[in-house]
């Protein structure tokens, strides 16, 4: 079998030109444009390129972007009060806070800071509880982009899919794994203290499997069962420069049905379903449903 690849890129660019004429709709009866702050603490080369990406989004849908690109030495007070004042501010309706966070700035309070009607990218135990009590309303955008690309090449109905998730991060294997739970999925989540024969089984036997651990081809593609649909999360620079996933591509697409390629995968898709949280947001705030 050689896996057909699941083109990210175009999922996105369709999901963005929906939203941009969501945004026209509105906004052409006189409604005020979206509105989505991007605060970025620190100069790490990574965090810059996906902000640019994130900028670049908006402006293709029709997002005003307020930046706040702030110093590393700022201080978890200076940054708390930057987040009340965009939380108070009536022209921001999305409230994006790039991690990592440099050495010293707690992420954790300031995912806690945010106003949940606000958090665009559904980190706040708010909207993750939600997400558990399964009813979901601003869910994590990589996940929930992922969400979307499996509907897209599989169909509506997961139900009984086995599942396995690589990870347990906060951002990507946790909210993954509830939302495979709601689609009706049997889902496993295998993490760093996984024994790794348990976890070499369960890939063996996974239908969807997504692999969010950040180790350039951490997943040996040998071990995808045949027909199986992968999801690679992960974007790691090599030392040549070249960009490459945790799943080893070669091996596990002559296995799998489906495959996300690195890049042109999720990441596309986790920018554009930012953009389709923030019109959420939007929508909520000014009264539409
Ligand atoms: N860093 C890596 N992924 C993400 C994400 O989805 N949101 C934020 N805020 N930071 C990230």
């Amino acid at each position: 079998m050689t896996a057909q690849i699941i083109d990210g890129k175009a999922m996105a660019a369709q999901l963005r030109a929906r939203l941009r004429d969501d945004v026209e709709a509105i906004t052409a009866k006189g409604g005020r444009a979206p509105g989505l702050a991007v605060v970025l603490a620190g100069d790490d080369p990574a965090s810059q390129i996906y902000v640019r990406n994130k900028h670049r989004a908006c402006e293709d849908v029709g997002i005003k972007a307020f930046s706040h690109n702030i110093p590393a030495t700022t201080t978890q007070q200076e940054l708390m009060d930057l987040i009340d004042s965009l939380n108070k501010n009536p022209e921001v309706d999305g409230i994006l806070v790039q991690f990592p966070l440099p050495g010293g700035l707690n992420e954790s309070e300031v995912v806690q800071r945010i106003d949940p009607s606000k958090d665009v990218d559904g980190f706040h135990p708010y909207n993750v509880g939600r997400l558990v009590q399964r009813i979901p309303y601003i869910c994590a955008c990589t996940p929930h982009g992922i969400m979307t690309m499996l509907h897209k090449t599989l169909g509506d109905d997961l139900k009984g899919k086995n599942a396995v998730v690589v990870g347990a991060s906060n951002i990507v294997g946790r909210p993954m794994a509830l939302e495979l739970l709601l689609a009706g999925c049997t889902v496993t989540v295998t993490h760093r203290f996984s024994k790794p024969q348990d976890q070499k089984a369960l890939i063996r036997a996974a239908d969807i499997l997504v692999v969010a651990v950040g180790k350039p081809r951490f997943l040996d593609g040998t071990l995808v069962k045949d027909g199986a649909t992968v999801i690679d999360v992960g974007i790691n620079r090599l030392p040549d420069g070249h960009i490459c996933g945790d799943v080893d591509f070669e091996e596990a697409s002559k296995r799998a049905a489906f495959i996300t390629p690195v890049p042109g995968g999720v990441g596309p898709m986790t920018v554009a379903t930012l953009m389709e949280n923030t019109v959420t947001a939007w929508k909520s705030h000014l009264g539409i449903k």
